[in-house]
């Protein structure tokens, strides 16, 4: 389809592309659009740009499969390094939805809050399971519907996603969202354990092994942050 034809308003510039909304098709729909990055050589930066998308729309379609919910992916565009995927209606980001909660004084141990660190560590649980990993979990990846307060986790953004059944990249996983909700969210501390216990209860043995592994990638987070 012609770019002529596809109207389309920029919603987010991120460090590695643009997403839009617009129509397309007559759906209501998102364009995801991955830039060059003019420090990398252009055949490498050409390479890995496809391996992203790829990697993208094979996840958000996998996740589906497994009964995850992520945006229909509709189209791959090599050419313009873009995916059109459905856009998540009335949806807001984990993010926002956070950061609301925390504007009303509400506590961590708030049970609307307690309730989403349970959904998220059974969509987390799931996605382990069947052996993806996200690669970049962060609460602006993870949206919620209306009514948030029962909605499921849509997760997005799987440029970075692998297929993996190592505990190790597991427990990584799970690390990258430790560190991103507590520099993002500070005092939620209740928050992320509530999430990891959940996790580790759905998730049996692995999930177990996964936590536990957890303390050593910690550890060597803090050892790296003192010595560089
Ligand atoms: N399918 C969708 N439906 C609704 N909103 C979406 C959808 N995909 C992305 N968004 C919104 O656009 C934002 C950026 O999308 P995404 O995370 O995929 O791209 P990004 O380039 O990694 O951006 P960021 O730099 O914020 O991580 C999301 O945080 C979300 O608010
Ligand atoms: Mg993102």
């Amino acid at each position: 389809m012609a770019a002529k034809t596809m109207s389309r308003k920029l919603l987010t510039q991120g460090a590695e592309g643009r997403v839009y909304i617009g129509k397309w098709l007559r759906h209501s729909v998102v364009f995801k659009e991955r830039f060059p990055k003019q420090y990398r050589h252009p055949d490498l930066d050409a390479q890995i740009t496809r391996e992203r998308l790829k990697a993208e729309a094979r996840t958000l379609t996998r996740c589906r499969m497994v009964g995850i919910r992520t945006p229909v992916v509709y189209d791959v565009d090599f050419n313009k390094n873009m995916i059109i995927m459905e856009k998540i209606e009335g949806s807001v980001t984990v993010r926002n939805y956070i950061y609301d909660a925390v504007n009303q004084k509400l506590s961590m141990e708030n049970q609307n809050l307690m309730s989403l660190a349970e959904r998220i560590g059974k969509v987390l649980s799931k996605l382990h399971a069947n052996n993806i990993i996200h690669g970049d979990l962060t609460t602006s990846n993870m949206l919620l519907l209306a009514p948030y307060e029962y909605s499921e986790i849509v997760l997005i953004d799987f440029g970075l996603s692998s297929i993996s059944e190592a505990t190790e990249d597991k427990a990584v996983d799970l690390y990258v969202l430790e560190r991103a909700i507590l520099s993002t969210h500070p005092h939620t501390e209740k928050f992320v354990s509530h999430i990891l216990s959940i996790y580790k209860t759905q998730g049996g043995d692995a999930a177990s092994e996964v936590i536990k592994r957890l303390d050593e990638v910690r550890y060597r987070g803090r050892k790296k942050l003192c010595f560089g």
